[in-house]
């Protein structure tokens, strides 16, 4: 019976081409691999991105908590059609973005999240899923949206997106943009890089292990989260608490 539910439930993906793994050169003079993520793999992307779900900082707390969801549901076979890249540097993750297929002419961009910043890993990653869609997948469009103003001026402005605004997007049915095969072909020069085959010690180094990153988003030092968190947004709770400290200071001089 329960057997038989499975069939049910769990939903049967289309095959899709594979990702063909690229490398490139960072402005740090680092190379970076992009290569496919297996699904018995996800767990140990799962471990670096639960640490963002506390990160506020440039919405890593809102895009976090969705691309865990939607890696832990492709994992336990509850999401259709997705697929999962990697960036890494010398193994570490640097990046991690996913989509998927809606139909065989329409991409679905999901998520990008970027764990070095300042090296534009995060603006190579999406320009290598949006490779996936045309050039492997043969799509026509993607359909994207952005939480962060960061992810609007990296997709948007720098690739001109054209709004589908009547088109909710699959990520909280917010209006969609639209890459269409065109304005992807426009901003080859410029924004896609990246070079096949991987020499393979390179490669080997990136499918041997995902290693954590070195320097993750963390979240910020801030003492008003505290006062935040008592609904006592003037602050009165930690001035209160300031004083008190400062009293016993001085008490404590006078003794
Ligand atoms: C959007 C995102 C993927 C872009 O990644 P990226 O291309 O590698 O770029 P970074 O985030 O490192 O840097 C973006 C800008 O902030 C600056 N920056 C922010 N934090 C920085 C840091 N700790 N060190 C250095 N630069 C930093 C960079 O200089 C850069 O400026 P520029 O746009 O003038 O080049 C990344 O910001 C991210 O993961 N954000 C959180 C999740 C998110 O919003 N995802 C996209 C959903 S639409």
């Amino acid at each position: 019976m329960s057997v038989d539910l499975e069939k049910i439930l769990r939903p049967v993906d289309t095959p899709m081409a594979p990702y063909v793994p690229k490398y490139m050169l960072l402005a740090s003079g680092e190379a970076v691999v992009v290569r496919p993520v297996e699904r018995d793999e996800i767990p140990d992307i799962l471990k670096h991105v639960e640490p963002l779900l506390h990160v506020e900082r440039d919405y890593y707390d809102v895009v976090g908590a969705r691309l865990y969801s939607e890696l832990l549901a492709h994992y336990r076979h509850r999401y259709q059609d997705q697929y999962v890249l990697a960036v890494q540097i010398d193994g570490e993750l640097a990046a991690v973005v996913n989509g998927r297929q809606v139909n065989p002419k329409l991409g679905m961009s999901l998520h990008t999240v970027a764990l070095r910043r300042g090296l534009r890993v995060g603006a190579h990653a999406f320009a290598a899923k949006m490779e996936y869609h045309f050039d492997e997948l043969g799509h026509d469009e993607v359909l994207v949206v952005a939480e962060s103003p960061i992810g609007f001026r990296r997709w948007m402005i720098e690739y001109k997106l054209e709004k589908r605004f009547e088109v909710p997007h699959e990520l909280g049915g917010v209006p969609s943009w639209a890459l269409t095969r065109e304005l992807f072909d426009a901003a080859r020069s410029s924004l896609v890089v990246g070079r096949r085959p991987v020499p393979p010690e390179l490669l080997d180094k990136a499918m041997d292990k995902i290693l954590p990153p070195s320097d993750p988003p963390t979240p910020a030092l801030d003492p008003l989260s505290a006062t935040r968190s008592k609904y006592d947004p003037t602050a009165t709770a930690l001035m209160v608490e300031r004083w008190a400290m400062e009293r016993a200071e001085e008490a404590s001089k006078d003794a």
